[in-house]
């Protein structure tokens, strides 16, 4: 798999967690020839692939993540563009006039021999794509260097044999028992608390009897483990709680737990 390689850091723009999440997640998921996977909330997490490269049988489910060819992919930059730049001409377009004042003495703009006034329509739109066109420059970047942010190749899907899917971890469109593992990294805490026990029972539905759900989320609003367990309807084999060292580097990072659950 093409990937770009990163810094850790205080820029770095995976989170650092990712870092024993992925992997604990890919060993604990025990993915092998003749065994389905579900991966929910999948993002543009390596996960799936990685799952896929070692012969399971994988799936992949998330609401937003955009899965789109490069032509698509393009095109999508440039409507983000437009509207970057449709959003930045209303908030410089000047205010309404008021009738009861008068321009009359307002001096007139006369633009200067060779030099575009600043105030012209065009000279704004060119200044407002230059500006717009750099802060996409990453965005843009994607379409000949693919990395793990987006968005989810359609051959990339192919060659793996990755099945994606747009939809919501509170309604999954499988059958009762479908799965061998079920894996949610770093989904649960951006839902609220009834959402996320939903989508816990969903992921418990699908998975078999026997089956595994491997659990990571960060710690925001207090430890949740017992709650997923209790909607899972079955018992923590393996919890893992992980004290972000990156502290070091973002003094507010979260911490982040790892649960696997024995369905
Ligand atoms: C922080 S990202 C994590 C992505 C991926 N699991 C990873 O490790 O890189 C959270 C993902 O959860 C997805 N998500 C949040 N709520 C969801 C829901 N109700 N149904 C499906 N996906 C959801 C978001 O679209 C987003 O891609």
């Amino acid at each position: 798999m093409r990937g770009r390689p990163r810094a850790d850091g205080p820029g770095a723009r995976m989170k650092f967690t990712r870092d024993w999440e992925y992997p604990w997640t890919l060993l604990r998921g025990q993915a092998d020839r003749g065994r389905r996977l579900l991966d929910c909330g999948a993002g543009y997490s390596p996960l799936p692939f990685l799952w896929a490269s070692r012969g399971a049988d994988v799936y992949a489910l998330d609401r937003d993540a955009l899965v789109a060819s490069t032509p698509r992919y393009l095109a999508w930059c440039a409507s983000q563009l437009v509207r970057d730049l449709a959003s930045e001409a209303r908030r410089a377009a000047p205010p309404p006039a008021d009738p009861a004042s008068t321009t009359a003495r307002r001096p007139v703009e006369v633009p200067r021999a060779g030099r575009a006034s600043p105030s012209r329509p065009r000279g704004r739109l060119a200044r407002f794509a230059r500006y717009h066109l750099a802060r996409n420059r990453e965005r843009l970047s994607r379409v000949a260097r693919p990395d793990f942010w987006g968005p989810v190749s359609p051959a990339l899907l192919r060659r793996y044999g990755v099945r994606y899917l747009n939809g919501d971890i509170t309604r999954l469109p499988f059958a009762d028992g479908t799965f061998d593992a079920v894996s949610c990294v770093s989904v649960l805490e951006h839902m609220a608390r009834a959402a996320r026990l939903a989508a816990v029972r969903e992921m418990a539905r699908v998975a078999r009897p026997g089956a595994r759900l491997v659990i990571t989320y960060d710690v925001v609003d207090g430890d949740i483990t017992g709650e997923l367990v209790a909607a899972a309807g079955g018992a923590a084999i393996e919890r893992v709680y992980f004290h972000a060292s990156e502290r070091l580097y973002a003094p507010n990072a979260p911490d982040v737990v790892g649960v696997v659950i024995q369905i």
